[in-house]
Order: C-alpha cells, then sequence, then structure tokens
C-alpha cells in the first residue's frame, strides 16, 4: 500500500518529534503493509514554511535510518500545502514540493471554517498548468461539510479528493465518519491516506480503512481507492467516477 499523506520527517513540523518516533512510524507502517510513505509535512500554513532542500534532506537522512534497522519502506518527498494566494509563484519556484515530487499532483489544504477568496483562482490555475489538485481530508473541513457543492465544482473539473484512513473508522467522531461516508459513495474522494502524525493516536495504518471502505463500495471501487495511491506516486492519471449529486442509500459501517 502507498500512503500519500504522512507526517513522518521529524521535528519540522508537528508530526514526528524525533528521528526515533520516525522510525517507529515506519515500522508500524510496514506492519500494516505499507511499502511506499509521502513525506507531507505542513507547508505555508501559517506556522511552517519548509525549504525544500531541507524537506529534501530529511527524506535522505529518514530514509537511510530506515536502512540501518532494516526496516523496509521507501519515504519519498512531498508537502501538505495550505492554499495561499502566491501559491503558484512558490511552487514554480521550488518553494513547494509536489507530491513525489514529480509536478505533477499536489497536496492541498484547506482552512477549516472559512473559505479564502482566492481558493477557486488557485485550483483553477493548478489545473490549467497540467498540475492535479489533491483536496486533503474534506470530511474534516466544516466549509466543505456544509458545501459539498464546492467540492463537487472542484472534482467535476479535474481535482481529486483524499479521506483520511481515521475519518472512516470514527476517529474524528460521527461528523466526520458520516460526512467521510457520503463523499465516498457521491465519489468526491478517490485516496486513502493516513495523516499520522504520531506513533499512538492516528497511526501510519491504511489496513482497517480499506476494511471499511469495502464494506460502503463495491470491491472494483475499493481497488481504484488502491491504484490511485500508487498512481499519486507515480505522477500517473488516476480512475475516477462521476460524481454523483446525491448520495445512494447509505450501509454504514458495522465492525
Ligand atoms: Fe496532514
Amino acid at each position: 500500500m502507498v500512503d500519500i499523506h504522512c507526517h513522518i520527517l521529524p521535528g519540522i513540523d508537528d508530526g514526528a518529534k524525533t528521528s526515533e518516533e520516525a522510525v517507529e512510524m515506519a515500522r508500524i507502517a510496514v506492519s500494516d503493509g505499507i511499502t511506499d510513505i509521502i513525506a507531507t509535512p505542513h507547508t505555508y500554513d501559517g506556522l511552517y514554511s519548509q525549504r525544500t532542500e531541507n524537506v529534501l534532506k530529511s527524506v535522505q537522512d529518514l530514509q537511510q535510518a530506515l536502512g540501518r534497522e532494516k526496516i523496509p519502506v521507501r519515504i519519498h518527498p512531498g508537502s501538505e500545502v495550505h492554499v495561499h494566494s502566491e501559491l503558484i509563484d512558490h511552487l514554480y519556484s521550488g518553494q513547494i514540493l509536489t507530491l513525489g515530487n514529480g509536478m505533477k499532483h499536489v497536496l492541498l489544504e484547506f482552512p477549516s471554517v472559512h473559505f479564502p477568496l482566492f481558493s477557486k483562482r488557485v485550483v483553477r490555475q493548478l489545473l490549467d498548468r497540467g498540475i492535479t489538485p489533491v483536496i486533503a481530508h474534506p470530511e474534516r473541513i466544516e466549509v466543505f461539510r456544509l458545501n459539498p457543492s464546492l467540492l463537487r465544482e472542484w472534482i467535476e473539473q479535474g481535482a481529486i479528493g483524499q479521506v483520511t484512513a481515521g475519518s472512516l473508522l470514527g476517529l474524528f467522531g460521527r461528523t466526520a465518519r458520516g460526512c467521510a461516508i457520503d463523499f465516498v459513495q457521491q465519489h468526491l474522494v478517490h485516496v486513502i491516506a493516513s495523516d499520522s502524525h504520531h506513533v499512538r493516536s492516528r497511526r501510519p495504518e491504511l489496513s482497517q480503512a480499506y476494511k471499511a471502505l469495502a464494506t460502503i463500495i463495491p470491491e472494483e471501487e475499493v481497488e481504484m481507492f488502491r491504484y490511485n495511491a500508487q498512481a499519486i506516486l507515480h505522477g500517473k492519471a488516476l480512475q475516477i467516477l462521476t460524481p454523483l449529486t446525491k448520495s445512494k442509500q447509505k450501509r454504514w459501517i458495522f465492525f
């Protein structure tokens, strides 16, 4: 499995604090069946502004530490970029890392309770340049929960949605879980990621979320989610279904 959103790099955002914790996160990920992790430190979110060279170096250092510990997982560079008005300039000047550093997919984080006016322009600019915006965890963002049409409009234009594994498992509460299920059933999210920050809560695991997914959509659609994580890693086009305007009959997860 590929995890496209994980705060595993130590000491550069609110994720892993130390190299030891990052190694432990990687160990947990491997136990869960994860083979590749895209490291996505917060960038331009008002608290953290990463330097690309530092992120690349941190990826290299962590990979070497994992090699010494014989933990078989590949770490790839990336970032979780807070939407901001100069995003395109920062992207083209090399100040923002795309997912897998392939200039194909950008993981975009939005504020929870307000919608910046420049958001539509930024998403449009990315799409016009052939770079796919990956909207991070819309089920945990009130703006999208209350106005799913905002998300649907972007998905119809070519953006994709990333649901958090823990949301499907109820770790963020009933509201986020219900919304995650709705977005899955309406084809508004297309890839699962852990968004892991630590070894305890929100662990770097995906397998339980894939099992949960299989209780609400057909197996062939679950396979699309698996494929899409690989596709993002390799800079390929994703498999997506046309968004639905209304949720199908809900089949709640019980396990
Ligand atoms: Fe994140």
